[in-house]
């Protein structure tokens, strides 16, 4: 689309569920009541001067430029702050009021320097639309000098702050405050004399509270917050509505670009995960799409010992389809592999899924769900019928507990943390399960009412006394689990929960909750109104992973949280599309659509669609592939766009298993850490150069849309068909959307979705079908999807992960809001200003007892592995548990996780690891043998071939 700023309505729109008609300048119009008179005005065609409203912001009535006159009214009220009411009649456009009008705009304007024509925002600057809008000519005060002249900040990465351009309108204060919850900014002085600040504890943006998310430069009607960006490329001449390739909350995006630049990421108003919000990552954190070390031309080597060699496609693709042929000849089909990419395309998981199923012959292909939500996918089906979370995000908006378990989302779901910010802002409850005193647990006017910080390990063991409190107290939905449970379950599950055993006070010496916290917790839960339960990889990586999701489904089914707005069990995912890589087929076991491949007719509809015999036997997960590697049956793997050695447990025993095989393709954006273990790399490329979908925590397909040509010259479902083509299939697609509607023909919950329909809608949740042809926003309304919900006993077994003399604490892992999952593009950008290494939390009992300060190095030990990193003493932590991220490949955390895992799904338990600490001198041998062996893996030749 050629550019157009997003339209802006002045204020939000109302919810209210009946209407007011009055008269705007003559013309009738029929609103929500709760409307602003601007807003009506505005959704009627008429455009009402105004500097301080902006419909993402509740009005504030501060700029005075939007006044009316309104029949049988004193005055000039300002119409953003007026709601309307029945037979009003309004006048927008009156002598007087263009006289006023162009008075408040000359003392703005007295105040604002006039380099129009050198300003970045020239053309993009709502102080000159108004200006033009209200007809000033000249102005008659001398200029004022409260704001001009002022210091600029130039400190943070991404955005300027100029304070001379300041019209204190204060929409960046509001911004901050309302839509991102984080409260960074403060008005200094009143009236046209006040002044921004970036908080009390710093002179500038980048020392204080602010985390970047842009919602203030965003909401600047003037050039005094702007993007680097835009100073340095210009205004935008055209945008591209595609979607963020981050994290699971999915947000929309305007990529925004001046001829083939992306001059800046604005986040869409209409997108529904995001609602016009962003965070760093997606706003912001982008630059690594050019970044210098991203590799263009597919390269091959014989050894991994060897430089690479740059060489043509067609080159790379004979190479590698005759490795593969060779290897499946030699050693038979079971020898082959793929791992398909959370960070790709539906349509691109799809492929890579159908080559080795069709094309490799075997079903050895599995996904990073594997290492984060298969727990996710097996205990929902199992207990309500489907693998995914029950509610759209908007559903918060009428939760009135909020019970978070295992999850960061302030860190890990930027943008759905602020969503939730705001309702409980509002006054919704909260209950934060977690051993760590996250952000929410209190943060600006934000305090939850129960925190219990379990110890690592005992998810299960806290879930089942709350389920004890709920039974034995009389505070189960007896009529919801009557109509909607199977009856006889339900019972089995209350008498083992109503166990003595299972008490909060027997529990407590496990758990290290205090049983009365847990109690009062429990009651809240099941009496507050509409309970919400969202839950993260604190939950899912663990042994009991699947256990702990299944506990989960058995508290919201007990308390009737289930099948409506504001409730439900919401498994936060990690990547931008977990749950699109899982919908589309990425597990050994199932079929797009989750479908057993031993199911006979489902195979048969593909064997059918695909012309090839189907193996019906499920394949290796990814940790049996490596096994099978270093038992040597198992040689070639494709993996397309994730980097296993970083991100999975145990990182020698992954390298061993790679080390083993003959033939590893590794399809990616750089050269990642599991590139140093490979023999064939084909330049992936960025979401910024495809067409696509990717489908979020919400179950919302949404579209991915090319806004610049890919730099390797293909986009990845290209280089996939390329590779299928190599190898002797006959693939014919010219375009994503044809796969799409294959996926479509397959697949019974995605029969209604087509590119087409995308483009119309914005986005469609699945299931998309006859009988939800607009998709299903909240899952399980008149019955759950398996036909009775399912009750599940789950009794708490201890990992088999125990702390002891030698390893006393606990190690559990997550992540940091400026980097994300293995860094690979984080580290990239300038985010790295925020978080340039990993470092280890530990308790200020601990530190002491072992002679450690903050900042020095530490020695974290396991019985996997050590590695070393700096340590920060904090009260964030329990005493007995230490904390780290895992985004920097010199510390590769993974190092000292171990290989238990999830008793159903294999998902690594990464979240407890028992750990010795000690002071160190600085890195380890291995990370210095590990940084050699980097180092040479990077060297490459000169180009003899390349295209
Ligand atoms: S960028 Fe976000 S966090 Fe920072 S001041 Fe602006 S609104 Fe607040
Ligand atoms: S910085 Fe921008 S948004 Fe904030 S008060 Fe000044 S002009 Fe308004
Ligand atoms: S919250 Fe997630 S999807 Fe949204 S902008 Fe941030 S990283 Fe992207
Ligand atoms: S826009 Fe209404 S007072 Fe500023």
């Amino acid at each position: 689309m050629t550019y157009q700023p997003q339209s802006d309505f002045g204020t939000p729109a109302s919810r209210a569920q009946d209407d007011v008609t009055l008269t705007i300048d003559g013309r009738t119009v029929t609103v929500p009541s709760g409307t602003s008179v601007m807003r009506a005005a505005a959704e009627q065609g008429t455009a009402i001067p105004k500097l301080c409203a902006t419909d993402s912001l509740a009005s504030f009535g501060s700029c005075r430029l939007c006044l009316v006159e309104i029949d049988g009214r004193r005055g000039t009220p300002a119409s953003c702050t007026t709601p309307v009411e029945p037979g009003m009649v309004v006048h927008t456009q009156t002598p007087h009021l263009q006289k006023l009008r162009k008075g408040v705009m000359e003392l703005y304007i007295s105040d604002h320097p006039l380099d129009c024509l050198t300003c970045a925002a020239n053309g993009d600057c709502e102080l000159q639309d108004q200006a033009g809008a209200v007809g000033l000519r000249d102005v008659r005060y001398e200029p004022k000098a409260t704001h001009l002249g002022q210091t600029k900040d130039h400190s943070n990465p991404y955005f300027d702050f100029d304070p001379s351009k300041c019209i204190a309108c204060s929409r960046c204060v509001r911004a901050c405050d309302e839509v991102q919850g984080t409260l960074a900014l403060t008005v200094q002085g009143r009236g046209f004399d006040s002044k921004i600040s970036a908080g009390m504890a710093s002179d500038n943006f980048l020392g204080s509270e602010c985390v970047s998310c842009g919602a203030c430069v965003q909401a600047c009607p003037t050039a005094t917050l702007v993007e680097k960006k835009v100073v340095e490329i210009g205004t935008p001449e055209r945008a591209v509505v595609t979607t963020c390739a981050y994290c699971g909350v999915g947000c929309t995006f305007r990529a925004e670009m001046r001829g083939e630049q992306l001059v800046r990421m604005v986040p869409w108003k209409d997108g529904k995960a995001n609602r016009g919000h962003s965070c760093v990552k997606g706003r912001f954190a982008w630059g690594y799409a050019q970044h210098q070390e991203r590799i263009i031309n597919p390269m091959i080597r014989a050894s991994i010992s060897d430089p690479w060699r740059e060489v043509s496609w067609d080159e790379a693709f004979a190479y590698a389809a005759s490795e593969l042929k060779r290897i499946s000849a030699k050693y038979g089909r079971n020898a082959l592999g793929g791992i398909t990419s959370s960070r790709c395309t539906n349509e691109e998981t799809f492929l890579v899924q159908k080559l080795v199923r069709a094309g490799f012959g075997n079903n050895n292909v599995d996904t990073c769900a594997r290492v984060c939500h298969s727990p996710t996918g097996y205990g929902l089906k199992t207990t309500f019928g489907t693998s995914a979370g029950t509610q759209d995000f908007d559903s918060v908006e009428d939760t009135d507990v909020i019970l978070v378990i295992g999850a960061n989302p302030t860190d890990g779901h930027p943008v759905f943390a602020s969503r939730m910010k705001r309702r409980l802002r509002q006054g919704a409850k909260l209950i934060v399960i977690d051993p760590r005193r996250t952000d929410l647990v209190r943060s600006p006017h934000i305090e939850a009412q129960h925190h219990l910080p379990l110890r690592p390990g005992t998810n299960v063991a806290v879930l089942t006394a709350m389920a004890h409190t709920i039974v034995t107290e009389g505070l189960v939905d007896e009529a919801f689990v009557r109509d909607r449970c199977d009856w006889d379950e339900f019972q089995d599950w209350a008498s083992f929960v109503s166990e003595d055993r299972n008490s909060p006070e027997t529990l407590e010496a496990i758990t290290q909750v205090p049983a009365a916290d847990l109690r009062a917790a429990a009651r809240l839960y099941a009496t507050g109104g509409n309970g919400a339960i969202y839950y993260g990889l604190g939950v899912t990586e663990h042994s009991q992973g699947s256990s702990t999701v299944m506990a989960i489904a058995n508290l919201a089914m007990a308390t009737g949280n289930v099948g409506r707005r504001g409730v439900g069990v919401n498994p936060l995912r990690g990547q931008n599309n977990v749950q699109g890589a899982c919908d589309m087929g990425s597990f050994p076991h199932e079929l797009p659509g989750y479908r057993h491949i031993s199911d006979v007719a489902t195979r048969e509809l593909f064997e059918r669609e695909w012309g090839v015999a189907l193996d019906p036997e499920p394949g290796l997960r990814i940790p049996n592939m490596l096994d099978a590697a270093t038992d040597g049956v198992f040689k070639a793997i494709y993996i397309q766009g994730e980097d296993i050695l970083q991100s999975d447990p145990n990182t020698h025993h992954v390298a061993a298993g790679l080390e083993a095989m003959e033939c590893v393709i590794v399809h990616d954006l750089f050269l990642n850490e599991t590139a140093n273990y490979a023999h064939i790399f084909l330049p992936g490329s960025t979401f910024l150069e495809k067409n696509g979908t990717f489908t979020n925590a919400e179950r919302r397909i949404q579209p991915v849309r090319k806004v610049m040509s890919p730099l390797n010259g293909f986009e990845d479902w290209e280089v996939t068909q390329k590779l299928a083509h190599a190898l002797g299939l006959d693939w014919d697609y010219t375009h994503p959307s044809q796969i799409m509607d294959e996926v479509a023909r397959l697949t019974p919950s995605f029969a209604g979705v087509s590119f087409d329909r995308l483009d119309e809608e914005g986005s469609l949740q699945w299931p998309v079908n006859e009988s939800a042809p607009n998709g299903s926003p909240i899952m399980h309304i008149d019955g759950f999807v398996r036909g009775k919900g399912k009750f599940v006993v789950t009794d708490y077994v201890p990992t088999d992960e125990r702390t002891g003399p030698r390893f006393p604490l606990l190690l559990t892992t997550g992540r940091i809001l400026s980097q994300y999952n293995v860094g690979a593009q984080t580290r990239r950008t300038d985010n790295v200003i925020w978080h340039e290494e990993d470092v280890l939390e530990i308790h200020p009992v601990d530190a002491e007892n072992r002679g450690v300060k903050s900042g020095d190095w530490v020695r974290l030990a396991s019985r996997a592995g050590e590695t070393t990193l700096r340590a920060s003493v904090t009260d964030r932590v329990a005493p007995g548990v230490v904390y780290t991220t895992f985004h920097h490949p010199l510390t590769q955390a993974n190092v000292v996780t171990t290989d238990y895992s999830d008793w159903a799904t294999n998902c690594p338990e990464y979240k407890v690891t028992a750990v010795q600490i000690a002071p160190s001198n600085g890195p380890t041998q291995w990370q210095e043998d590990y940084m050699d062996l980097q180092r040479r893996s990077r060297r490459i030749a000169p180009a003899e071939a390349a295209e």
